[in-house]
């Protein structure tokens, strides 16, 4: 089975990115061939700046490596190192209509959201099925909000096989963890970039607890009982801490007497703990120059092997050359 899945090196890993697709895709790779890659040629439709997108993808790299992408287990690769992908992409576009790209919810929430879009915003998902479909992968680990590009993605597929052949392309399957579809962020709405709510997997120490401190709750005294519904410190509290800790976090909330810094005092306490291996890993990785780009070099070949075998089944099926 291949999984594959790809980031968007478009800012600094947080909370809702890690467990909403880093930590499902690093779980899925001892289950099958993984092939896990950096979006690089995806950010040019938002980053403009090479200095900046070189960091980001250097930093990206790192940060899923020190989470624990094994690269002896996983294909490591950057996007753009298998030019390939933008070919069958240009392919994919021909069969694709324009009212299904029109529909996709992140562009018109782009759009809605005052952005002016450019033509790479609106094909963004025609270069994400190229990017599945070139390596005839059968499950994509993401996010829910990449749930309707991967409808798309077997829509393109399946228009592929009825215009030049059934069996040309493999439909791939999502999967989408149901239970973290959803991270809060420190305002208690979805953690996100665009919204300035996000926690760092990173951050360094200091400036973290400041944030975890600094997390919205209402106003209820010490002594009153407190909501659990909707409460990102109990949110987040589920993601690092064990069943039990958990239970006693919502029984101190319901029966009154214990007040919102101490909740945050033990949110901030397992959530150092729980990404002190990767801080140690990071640490070590950083050590060693050279080392990532060994590893996306390495991960690049193997990735480049396949999609050229994709890309001349494809361009025989549609008559090019
Ligand atoms: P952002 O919203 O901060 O810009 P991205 O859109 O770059 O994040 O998301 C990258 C990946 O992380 C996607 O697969 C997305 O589904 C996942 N993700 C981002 N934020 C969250 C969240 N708050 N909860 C769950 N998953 C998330
Ligand atoms: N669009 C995805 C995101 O923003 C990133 C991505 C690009 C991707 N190509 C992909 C994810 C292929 C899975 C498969 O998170």
């Amino acid at each position: 089975m291949r999984i594959l899945s790809g980031l968007q090196p478009t800012g600094r890993l947080h909370l809702g990115n890690y467990f909403g697709m880093m930590q499902p895709a690093l779980q899925l790779q001892h289950e099958g061939e993984a092939f896990y890659f950096i979006a690089d040629y995806h950010s040019l439709t938002a980053i403009q700046d090479a200095k900046v997108l070189r960091e980001n993808v250097r930093n990206l790299a790192i940060d899923f490596l020190a989470c624990g992408l094994d690269p002896e287990k996983a294909v490591f690769f950057r996007q753009s190192d298998v030019p390939e992908v933008t070919e069958l992409s240009w392919i994919l576009n021909t069969v694709t209509p324009m009212p299904m790209l029109e529909n996709c919810h992140s562009y018109k929430d782009k759009i809605a959201n005052g952005i002016t879009p450019n033509s790479g915003l609106f094909t963004y998902p025609v270069l994400m099925a190229a990017d599945i479909l070139i390596y005839d992968s059968d499950l994509v680990p993401v996010g829910k909000d990449q749930k309707q590009h991967l409808e798309v993605t077997r829509d393109i597929a399946v228009k592929m096989n009825l215009a030049y052949g059934e069996g040309l392309l493999k439909i791939p399957q999502a999967r989408i963890r149901e239970e973290t579809a959803v991270v809060l962020g420190t305002d208690g709405r979805k953690m996100s970039k665009s919204y300035g709510n996000t926690i760092g997997l990173f951050e360094d120490e200091k400036p973290l607890k400041k944030k975890i401190m600094a997390i919205v709750t209402d106003s209820t005294p010490v002594d009153e009982p407190k909501p659990i519904e909707g409460s990102s410190i109990v949110a987040l509290y589920r993601l690092v801490a064990t069943s039990e800790e958990v239970a006693a976090m919502e029984r101190d909330h319901l029966s009154g007497g214990v007040g919102y810094g101490d909740f945050k005092k033990r949110l901030w306490e397992k959530l150092w703990g729980f990404f002190a291996e990767a801080r140690e890993k990071r640490a070590e990785i950083l050590s060693k120059p050279g080392y990532v780009e060994d590893v996306l070099q390495d991960g690049a070949a193997k990735a480049r092997a396949v999609a050229k075998k994709t890309v001349e089944r494809v361009r025989k099926a549609v008559g090019l050359g």
